[in-house]
């Protein structure tokens, strides 16, 4: 019998579990056997996996979290640390190996697949939704809705007491989930990282605001734009305005995953295992114009996912 290898790693997302049940359930469909190793990386330094069937992925489709634990491993950017894995894999006689994981995962993945015969696929999970060739990752939707919910009771405070409220959410390199999230319950500003703002813009955004008639305001910051507490004392300081900080902080990794979630997770892990069967090599899953399809895992972590950053004006206008 054949072995699949499935490993979750780097930040959790919302879907994961979703998606090794899928790959356990649809491995076994066509007569693999299959071992998830535990712990992300860290799982396949030290050998450590468990036995998965699909009984022992039943009850976890609506679950957030990973059942199988993940980590950053920072051990894993160097050689040695891809050579070991690559014996584990070896030991083992893995066939194929599934990486469920954001960016650098599938990093990881790649030098893997460099140095291993084991065939690797990378699945592109995490709320950043910042993986190359993707239009989404698993885990990206439940964490904008979970971000809008808790921003959307936030608005109540913030017009009742006429306050501004900046809310930072996640995405510390990327501002894919702020633009989303900032999109969707109508803020009046967005803060990425991929723009640089100068305070003063900030400042006459609120001003002008207001002289059109808003008593309040939110603006929706990723926390890779830098200090929002202290961004929230100088609009203070210009303004004149109340200013609160709300950090929506791992709420949004967690909770149950979303229909939308589970589904991409469902059918991304039908075709990382349709991939190790066809015995393709170093493929990353995506979805991409509507369609399941994939990409080359280099290209995948090599290309920088673009941002579309008209969506800034559109959400500008929706909110004048
Ligand atoms: P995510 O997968 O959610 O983007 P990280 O960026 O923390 O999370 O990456 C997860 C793990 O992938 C890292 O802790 C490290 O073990 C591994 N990794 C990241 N980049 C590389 C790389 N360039 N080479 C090898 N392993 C990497
Ligand atoms: O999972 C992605 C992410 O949420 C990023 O947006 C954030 O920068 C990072 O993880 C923070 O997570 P941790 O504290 O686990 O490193």
């Amino acid at each position: 019998m054949k072995i699949i290898g499935v490993v979750t790693s780097g930040g959790d997302a919302p879907g994961m579990n979703a998606a090794i049940r899928g790959v356990v359930r649809i491995a076994y469909s066509k007569n693999f056997e299959v071992i998830g190793f535990e712990r992300g990386w860290e799982g396949l330094l030290i050998n450590s996996f468990k036995r998965l069937n699909p009984r022992s992925v039943g009850g976890i489709l609506h679950l957030g979290g990973t059942i199988l634990h993940t980590s950053r491993c920072p051990e894993f950017k160097k050689d040695e640390a891809i050579k070991k894995a690559a014996e584990t894999l070896a030991l083992n006689n893995v066939d194929g190996l599934i990486v469920i994981g954001g960016n650098g995962s599938l990093q990881g993945a790649l030098e893997l697949s460099k140095e291993t015969g084991t065939l690797i696929v990378g699945v592109p999970a995490s709320i950043d939704n910042d993986v190359f060739g993707t239009d989404e990752t698993i885990g990206f939707d439940t964490a904008v809705n979970t971000a809008v919910t808790e921003i959307d009771k936030i608005r109540d405070t913030a017009v009742s007491l006429e306050r501004i409220f900046i809310v930072e959410v996640m995405g510390r390199k990327r501002g894919f989930l702020a633009l989303a999230v900032g999109l969707t319950v109508g803020a009046e500003m967005i803060l990425i990282p991929e723009v640089n703002y100068e305070s003063e813009k900030i400042f006459q955004t609120i001003r002008e605001a207001k002289e059109r008639g808003k008593k309040s305001a939110i603006i929706v910051a990723a926390e890779g734009v830098g200090d929002n507490r202290q961004l929230a004392n100088e609009i203070e300081k210009a303004t004149e305005a109340e200013v609160r900080l709300s950090v929506l902080g791992y709420t949004q990794r967690g909770g149950n995953p979303s229909a939308r979630s589970r589904f991409l997770a469902s059918l991304f892990a039908d075709k990382a295992v349709e991939l190790i069967s066809e015995g393709q090599k170093s493929r990353a899953v995506v979805f991409r114009d509507g369609k399941i399809t994939n990409i080359g895992l280099e290209e995948s972590c090599k290309t920088e996912k673009p941002i579309d950053l008209s969506l800034l004006e559109l959400a500008r206008v929706l909110t004048t």
